[in-house]
């Protein structure tokens, strides 16, 4: 349809992408392959019919399994190549990748391999691509906040290739306080600061992520509709959520896309924003979740012109250039 091809030429920036959910299962085998590792699953069929999920944590538990075939700093350069030449392909101009240190390096990774590979291949995405983009560090949040100290120390030599650090991993039993901390040191960096919270988790987990942790982004958020004077606070202060509707009817938080708040938020003013998550694993990368989105809520053309300049509005990109993109 016309609606449908004027989404998909929308020029857009990408802000809630975990790199390590973009790695597709033929990516996963050849990895693997080229490593010699064996994989608990014969083919890449066999893998893909796996990603059935009821849950965040069913998700959670097959997505580590995948990320263990990254060993070397090419293999994160492949991975994050092959993220950029999608993201170029779907009109995607800027990206925020997150990345999991702690899932490499207690596997024995050095932190500098995977940052390494990452910077190299933004390099040449915006050499061959035209894509600019930035890293955020994300803490694990079901391991301890001394574990995410020793992690941020460890990036400490590399803060100059890191735009801001991020929480994610199992929400429910891990509230944002318990980060307290960590956060308040990262801020202290220079660093930028965005959190999940309300993906699974209640509204209170949002109001931690932004009076404990002094995020500048919610990611997911979908949560706070529960809360009428959270949902005041983020209209007020034009707080952005990364909402990924794919990944919430993936992970069962809704059933059909059609039930998505989506567009209830976007109405009342919230500046929410389109992402995919975890591509390879919900089906669907930056487009296909705009396309999907627009159609399953009727949303406009205007609807999408405003979804897309939100995300440049809520991107960590300065002034200057996002003026440039917008
Ligand atoms: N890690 C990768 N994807 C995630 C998600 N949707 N929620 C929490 N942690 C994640
Ligand atoms: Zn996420």
């Amino acid at each position: 349809t016309a609606l449908e091809s004027f989404v998909r030429g929308l020029p857009k920036a990408e802000l809630h992408i975990h790199i390590e959910g973009s790695l597709e299962p033929e990516l996963i085998f050849q990895l693997a392959k080229r490593n010699g590792i064996t994989l608990s699953y014969p083919s890449v069929e066999a893998l893909r019919a796996a990603y059935a999920f009821t849950d965040l944590q069913s998700f959670l538990d097959i997505y580590y399994a995948g990320a263990s075939v990254l060993i070397t700093e090419q293999d994160f350069y492949d991975m994050a190549m092959a993220y950029f030449r999608r993201a170029a392909a779907d009109q995607v101009i800027h990206a925020e990748l997150f990345f999991d240190p702690q899932t490499h390096t207690e596997r024995g990774i050095a932190i500098g391999t995977v940052i390494n590979g990452l910077v190299r291949a933004q390099a040449a995405a915006k050499a061959e691509l035209g894509v600019t983009s930035a890293l955020i560090l994300c803490f694990l949040r079901h391991l301890s906040e001394d574990d995410a100290f020793k992690t941020l120390a460890e990036a400490e030599p590399f803060l100059q290739h890191i735009v801001g650090v991020g929480l994610d991993s199992s929400e429910v039993g891990h509230p944002p306080e318990k980060f307290a901390r960590v956060f308040a040191k990262a801020r202290a960096l220079g660093l930028r600061a965005v959190a999940h919270a309300g993906e699974e988790g209640p509204p209170a987990y949002v109001w931690g992520a932004l009076d404990v942790l002094h995020v500048q982004r919610i990611d997911h958020g979908v949560q706070s509709i529960r809360d009428e004077q959270l949902m005041q606070r983020l209209i007020d202060t034009r707080m952005p959520l990364t909402v990924c509707p794919l990944s919430n009817v993936k992970l069962c938080v809704y059933k059909h896309l059609a039930d998505h708040n989506l567009g209830q938020m976007l109405a009342r003013g919230v500046c929410v924003t389109i992402n995919s998550d975890d591509p390879a694993y919900f089906g669907g990368y930056m487009n296909q979740n705009f396309v999907e989105t627009v159609m399953a809520l009727n949303l406009t053309a205007a609807d999408a012109r405003q979804l897309a300049a939100n995300s440049f509005e809520a991107s960590f990109v300065d002034a200057d250039a996002r003026a440039a993109m917008m």
